[in-house]
């Protein structure tokens, strides 16, 4: 049990490095936004979370129900944010390819909605990075 909770705090701390170091590398970015890693990072951190926190209920720890609700919440926004967004940014890349196979317009005019993007891949890390201070600074 010892040794399940011990991986579970590892994954749960890749997951946080993968969000928010992409975060950190991406958050000047105009464009390129890498919501493979976010999603993945998004996954692997509901996961070992909800995990970590059905091992601590089944244990006799006292567990901060409202600090892992909160944790919960945010992490379910960031997932929502980082499919959204993965999503999308395919949605755009073959709209894009579609678009100039057939030579009907240039590259250049489907610039702007990829630009909404960044509100995304914003929402995901930043809130990510919240979900991190809420985890050591919430006693
Ligand atoms: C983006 C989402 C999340 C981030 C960035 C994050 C970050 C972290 C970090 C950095 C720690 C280590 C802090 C410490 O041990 O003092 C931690 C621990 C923990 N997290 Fe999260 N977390 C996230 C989501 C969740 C979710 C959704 C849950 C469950 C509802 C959860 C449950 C836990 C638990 C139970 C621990 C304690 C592990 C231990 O015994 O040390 N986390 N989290």
């Amino acid at each position: 049990m010892d040794f399940l909770y011990s991986l579970l705090v590892a994954a749960h701390l890749i997951g946080a490095s993968l969000l928010v170091g992409t975060f950190f590398l991406q958050m000047r970015a105009k464009s390129g936004h890498n919501f493979t890693i976010m999603l993945v990072g998004a996954s692997i951190q509901l996961a070992s979370g909800v995990a970590l926190y059905g091992l601590a209920m089944a244990g006799d720890a006292d567990v901060n129900h409202m600090k892992l609700g909160i944790k919960g919440l945010i992490a379910l926004v960031v997932l929502v944010a980082a499919l959204l967004g993965f999503l999308r940014q395919r949605a755009i890349a073959g709209e894009k390819a579609r678009l100039t196979a057939g030579g009907a317009v240039s590259v250049g005019d489907v610039a702007l909605p990829e630009r909404r993007l960044r509100t995304f891949f914003h929402i995901a890390g930043g809130l990510a990075l919240v979900n991190l201070l809420i985890a050591v600074l919430w006693g």
